[in-house]
């Protein structure tokens, strides 16, 4: 069993202006409601940088030999470790690293591996999770191949990523909530809408 970090994800950054374009494969409608903080893009009069995950965002490599790839899903492996990414404002190309829990993991798995609900957040088989733990918040940084789990270091709680994130494992009571995804007409990876549920460590 494989114990990796988090690489980074895939694709050249390009001009922000083609991410306008319409979404056209995913599990999800673009204008799905927003499940996580409540934030909206009504709310950007202020920093993008600290707005949570908006629909239509697109998602950057933020760590390792790829940082600063703009994620396909075409250029992921399937099976292989998440990569840690965090979401980008299409309109300015500012990414959302104001706000914590915006951290992700994206991974790619075969669409015949996954869970009714997780096909329906998925997007060529790519899948993004948060990488905030929801027992008590630690970075998840640990990916489980043949279990196709992700593992948190702090106290070993494991995440089924074939079945939406779902608890395997651990003190966590908690799904790590995902993003649901869409592909641009060139093939880019953009958020669907925003978290399934409200990301972050809970207290019960
Ligand atoms: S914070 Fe992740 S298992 Fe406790």
């Amino acid at each position: 069993m494989a114990k990796h970090g988090s690489p980074p994800c895939d694709g050249a950054a390009s001009g922000a202006s083609t991410h306008r374009r319409a979404l056209i494969v995913g599990g999800a409608a673009l204008a799905a409601g927003f499940a996580g903080s409540g934030e909206t893009a009504a709310a950007a009069g202020a920093d993008p940088s600290k707005l949570e995950v908006q629909p239509g965002d697109f998602l950057e490599i933020v760590r390792g030999p790829r940082k600063g790839e703009r994620v396909r899903a075409d250029a992921l492996e399937i099976g292989a470790a998440p990569f840690e990414c965090f979401p980008v404002d299409p309109a300015t190309g500012t990414v959302r690293r104001g706000h914590r829990l915006n951290r992700m993991l994206v991974l790619r798995l075969d669409p015949s591996e996954l869970s009714d609900a997780t096909v329906a957040n998925a997007a060529d088989g790519a899948l993004v999770f948060s990488a905030i733990c929801t027992h008590k918040g630690c970075t998840i940084k640990s990916w489980m191949a043949e279990e196709r789990n992700l593992r948190c270091h702090c106290h070993l709680s494991q995440f089924d990523a074939r079945s939406a994130g779902d608890v395997r494992n651990g003190p966590a009571k908690h799904q790590l909530p995902m993003v649901p995804l869409a592909l641009d007409a060139e093939g880019f990876v953009v958020a669907a809408g925003g978290f399934t549920s409200a990301p972050g460590g809970k207290t019960k």
